[in-house]
């Protein structure tokens, strides 16, 4: 039996930075070990612990799809104070990362299938989002969803994420995207607005609709009045938490909200789950 506390050592292949502040690095992975690489398969909204040796490990959402098999990709916002992410923020392209996971429940892909997809993000939690539209938009995917709509919200246009990719969103005809920004700059030339607002406008039917929603916890606060005005019911609303964690897998009781452990029963829940939580949440 496979140890579940015992990382996958992984090389480090590309280290983009994502914004001006550089305190957001994606890392691109690859495994050290062929068997270990063929038996690690995830779903969109699945996290890892990642481990720097000799300081911690800490839990970051795979912000890859599920297509792509030869590497995995996590985003991570380096926290002054924070240990195993600065630690990561110090890593270099052949340094040695250890991966333990995956780890939680995901996105429910099946279910979302022949239905419209809205997926609306915010700052950088917007990591397993990414992983998701990169899935419903591969070729062998997409014809398998309906119509997909993105609404992405940053605080400044350095501050969005992949910025390459939400250029090349934006051309294609197969999903309508809305990118915008607290505050723009002399640069900018996209929407300007929270996202709440911009979802209010852009105004996604609900109808045979599913909203995947992952953001700071003021931009859920407003965002999900929203979508209940547009019609959305909790059951169809998808979110996302982030708890602090210790083990992952359920064992240590460091995560849990009454009954419900974040790391093993989630981290994906509906508002519908959510609403149900103890009142302390
Ligand atoms: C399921 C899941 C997915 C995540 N995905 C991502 C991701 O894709 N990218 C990313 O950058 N981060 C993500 N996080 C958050 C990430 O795990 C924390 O930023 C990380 O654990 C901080 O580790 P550290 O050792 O650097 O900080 P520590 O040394 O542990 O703490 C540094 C500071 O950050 C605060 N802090 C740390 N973690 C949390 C937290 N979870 N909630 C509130 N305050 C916290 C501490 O109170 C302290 O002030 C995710 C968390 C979870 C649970
Ligand atoms: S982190 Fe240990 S039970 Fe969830």
């Amino acid at each position: 039996m496979k140890n579940p506390y015992r990382p996958i050592l992984t090389t480090i292949q590309k280290i983009t930075i994502e914004n001006e502040a550089k305190d957001l690095k994606t890392f691109q992975l690859t495994f050290c070990n062929d068997e270990e690489a063929n038996d690690f398969h995830f779903q969109c909204g699945q996290f890892a612990e990642l481990t720097v040796f000799g300081v911690g490990e800490c839990p970051i959402g795979i912000a890859s799809s599920p297509m792509d098999e030869k590497f995995l990709e996590f985003t991570v916002k380096r926290y002054p104070d924070g240990l195993v992410t600065n630690a990561l923020h110090n890593c270099s392209v052949g340094g040695r990362i250890g991966v333990r996971g995956p780890l939680g429940n995901s996105f429910p892909m099946k279910r979302m299938e022949s239905r419209n997809v809205v997926v609306i993000g915010g700052g950088f939690a917007f990591t397993t989002l990414r992983s998701t539209i990169l899935y419903v938009l591969h070729k062998a995917n997409r014809g398998k969803f309906d119509n997909l709509t993105l609404i992405y919200g940053a605080r400044s246009p350095s501050e969005l994420l992949y910025k390459d990719e939400l250029k090349e969103w934006e051309m294609r005809e197969d999903i309508q995207t809305h990118i915008t920004v607290d505050e723009g700059d002399e640069n900018w030339k996209g929407k300007v607005g929270f996202v709440p607002v911009v979802l209010e406008q852009v105004a996604p039917s609900s109808k045979d609709a599913v909203a995947l929603v992952c953001g700071p916890p003021i931009m859920l606060k407003y965002t999900l009045p929203v979508l209940t005005k547009l019609g959305f019911e909790p059951s169809e609303i998808i979110t996302s938490l982030e708890m602090r964690m210790k083990c992952g897998i359920g064992l240590c009781g460091r995560c849990n909200i009454g009954s419900k452990y974040v790391c093993r029963d989630g981290p994906v829940f509906t508002y519908e789950q959510i609403q149900a939580l103890p009142s302390e949440f």
